[in-house]
């Protein structure tokens, strides 16, 4: 049999707009992402163990991503039941709360759209996928992982704040590249610019790369 090919959003798409039913009431993406990066991810199945430490860890960085303009949105294939059922068991064994919405995907309209049901991997549970959505409603950076490896919390909170910085400082991030740390700037596209690359003070590798501190 054929593989079945899956719908899967593209960096640089703009992020197909949804109404859902979510924990925290109805919500659509459009709306919720007027002013502000939206972190949209999903996970296989409420009251499993890697998903439990996974929505931990976005909930514990609350603090972080609000200071850094951006919105949680869960998801999974389970009823909103469930999702709250999960929620004040988490909340109440371990006092950590799931505050941002998780979507109620139980028709999979979300997770088809988005290309995080992966029938390879499973079929009726998303895949573990991260979108970064920027303030313009466009997909800017998207991370899939399988069901049996949990996500890097550092590295989700990296990639966000080097997004943020090449668009903010029209420049690239290296290599490892951490909050801080020198950035790239875009090599010259003409001989003049490649004289005046020459007689700056930044450090260059060579002249088509160089970096500077921002
Ligand atoms: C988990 O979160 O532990 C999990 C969920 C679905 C399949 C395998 C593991």
């Amino acid at each position: 049999m054929e593989p079945q090919t899956t719908q899967m959003p593209r960096i640089g798409d703009k992020a197909p707009d949804f109404n859902v039913t979510t924990t925290t009431g109805p919500l659509q993406l459009s709306e919720y992402n007027k002013g502000s990066w939206v972190v949209l991810f999903s996970h296989p199945a409420d009251f499993t163990p890697v998903c439990t430490t996974e929505m931990s860890g976005f909930a514990m960085e609350k603090e972080f991503f609000a200071a850094n303009n951006a919105k949680l949105l869960g998801l999974s294939i389970d009823s909103i039941h469930s999702h709250i059922a999960w929620v004040n068991a988490v909340h109440e064994k371990t006092g950590v709360l799931f505050e941002f919405p998780i979507i109620a995907d139980l028709d999979m309209h979300v997770s088809k759209l988005y290309g995080m049901l992966q029938p390879g991997e499973s079929e009726t549970a998303a895949v573990r996928a991260v979108f970064f959505i920027d303030p313009e409603g466009t997909i800017r950076l998207i991370m899939y992982y399988p069901l049996n490896v949990g996500r890097n919390m550092e590295e989700i909170k990296r990639v966000l704040l080097a997004l943020q910085t090449a668009s903010t400082h029209k420049v690239a991030c290296p290599l490892n590249w951490q909050p801080g740390e020198k950035v790239i700037v875009p090599a010259p596209k003409t001989l003049e610019g490649l004289a005046e690359r020459k007689a700056s003070n930044l450090e260059m590798v060579d002249w088509y790369l160089a970096k500077k501190s921002i």
